[in-house]
């Protein structure tokens, strides 16, 4: 056990209780981001002459020695230590004696954990959004190259109105789009330094947190020193956003997963993406959209957590905080594996276009479009509505399409059927009739993919 804090204390520590206190298991994550920190930490504890320059140098050294032998293996984080601040501090005074005995002047572990943690997530949110361009990259290549691939669009699970597919998988351009809005959301308002709020009420010892915070590449220092150490809200609102990343790749999944099947057939997961069934030869089974479905529930999971965990912490600092780091880490690295994952399986997907399209055929999905006609002929919306309703019961009962029905058919149910409502009621003119912007026509999709490119290439 070696701990920072022996000196008031006569008994040893309990085991039990040394383990339960412990958190070096996980926060060794932060090993980079505590290094980092104590090297700017050092440098403008040196520019305010409140330590030697040749302290400092010999810190800063120490302390690059730590991380070089550590990511190289020849230094081990062991449970010896309470937290990685505490292996950090130990190993430096090792290295450096005395002088790496000052690197904690005018500093706590509660505003150096605080901005342990802000560091790793600022990153982590660097990282995802990385993640995440990727994914809207492979997205607009689908939606390009299927721009004319006419496929049912959905209300109810029910077939409703044609679309294509590049409209529909635009859909999910605009939700992961929205995504990367939020991130930079949470990237902006959390970009502020907690460190010289020491414990909770700042220092006498002349610090310039605005030096620190400019060499960690901050906005600027926190106002409050209480709120510096005891604010996780950023980790609560990335928890947040990454929830609705997993739900919206969840939603996407889930139409994987039905668009697999075979009564839709309108997908073919690659053998790559698929898994198959220990006793039934035939399967090839969906595995990986449904663990991306599943693993949602575990990101849901960390956010309500964190909210329980935080929601009784009086001012400032309390230990219930250490509680913010194992499944919001595990959050993190779940949300990141599901998008790399859906990318993957998205690039190696390949539709059977035939089939889509026969589906958006049938269902009566131009039964809008066959009111619409009736209606630019003079008849009032509610009745064209009434008309066409019967219509599809005549329809159904033949077993046939609108379009399938002779004029004079036609024409006992409404004389304002013409010629022309064959070619104004086909597959193509509903989607391409569809003009404004957001619509599934041919040219307002055009549209949006080159607004989406220049997204993708300015952001
Ligand atoms: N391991 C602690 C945490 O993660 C570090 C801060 C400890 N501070 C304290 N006052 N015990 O929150």
């Amino acid at each position: 056990m070696a701990q920072l804090w022996g000196g008031r204390f006569t008994k040893k520590t309990d085991e039990l209780v040394y383990n339960f206190n412990a958190s070096i298991s996980f926060d060794q994550r932060f090993l980079t981001e505590d290094i980092t920190g104590s090297i700017a930490h050092a440098t403008m504890l040196a520019k305010c002459n409140v330590i030697e320059e040749e302290v400092k140098d010999k810190i800063i050294e120490g302390l690059k020695g730590i991380l070089e032998d550590v990511n190289a293996g020849k230094l081990e984080i062991t449970s010896e230590y309470e937290d990685v601040h505490s292996f950090v501090e130990a190993n430096l005074i090792d290295r450096i004696g005395d002088a790496g005995k000052k690197l904690h002047t005018g500093r706590s572990r509660n505003d150096q954990v605080a901005l342990d943690m802000r560091l790793y997530v600022r990153n982590e949110i660097k990282e995802l959004d990385e993640l995440l361009k990727e994914l809207l990259s492979t997205i607009l290549n689908m939606m390009e190259a299927n721009i004319d691939t006419v496929m049912p669009g959905f209300t109810h699970l029910q077939k409703a109105q044609p679309v294509t597919l590049a409209h529909h998988m635009g859909a999910y351009f605009e939700m992961f789009k929205r995504d990367r809005l939020r991130l930079g959301d949470i990237f902006n308002r959390m970009n502020y330094c907690p460190l010289g709020a020491g414990a909770l009420a700042g220092t006498t010892y002349p610090l310039d947190r605005e030096l620190t915070a400019s060499l960690l590449e901050f906005n600027g220092p926190t106002l409050n020193s209480m709120d510096s150490v005891s604010d996780r809200d950023y980790v609560i609102e990335l928890l947040s956003a990454m929830s609705t990343i997993m739900m919206h790749e969840s939603r996407l999944c889930e139409e994987i997963i039905i668009w697999n099947t075979d009564e839709y057939k309108f997908v073919d997961i690659d053998d790559t993406y698929s898994t198959g069934s220990s006793i039934m030869p035939q399967k090839k089974n969906p595995d990986i959209a449904e663990l991306i479905r599943g693993k949602t529930g575990r990101v849901y999971g960390a956010l309500m957590q964190m909210l329980t965990t935080m929601k009784g912490i009086p001012l400032a600092y309390n230990k219930d905080m250490q509680e913010d780091k194992e499944l919001t880490f595990d959050a993190i690295d779940t949300t990141k594996g599901c998008v790399k994952l859906l990318n993957g399986m998205l690039e190696s997907l390949s539709f059977r276009k035939e089939v889509m399209e026969k589906s958006a055929t049938g269902g009566f999905t131009n039964a809008t479009d066959a009111a619409d006609y009736l209606v630019k002929k003079g008849v009032p919306f509610r009745d064209a509505h009434g008309i066409i309703g019967q219509l599809v019961l005549y329809c159904i009962d033949k077993k046939c399409a609108i379009d399938d029905l002779s004029i004079e058919e036609l024409k006992k149910f409404s004389e304002a059927f013409d010629k022309d409502v064959y070619n104004e009621i086909s597959l193509t003119t509903c989607v391409d009739k569809r003009l404004t912007i957001g619509a599934p026509s041919r040219e307002s999709m055009a549209k949006v993919i080159e607004i989406e490119k220049d997204y993708l290439k300015n952001n």
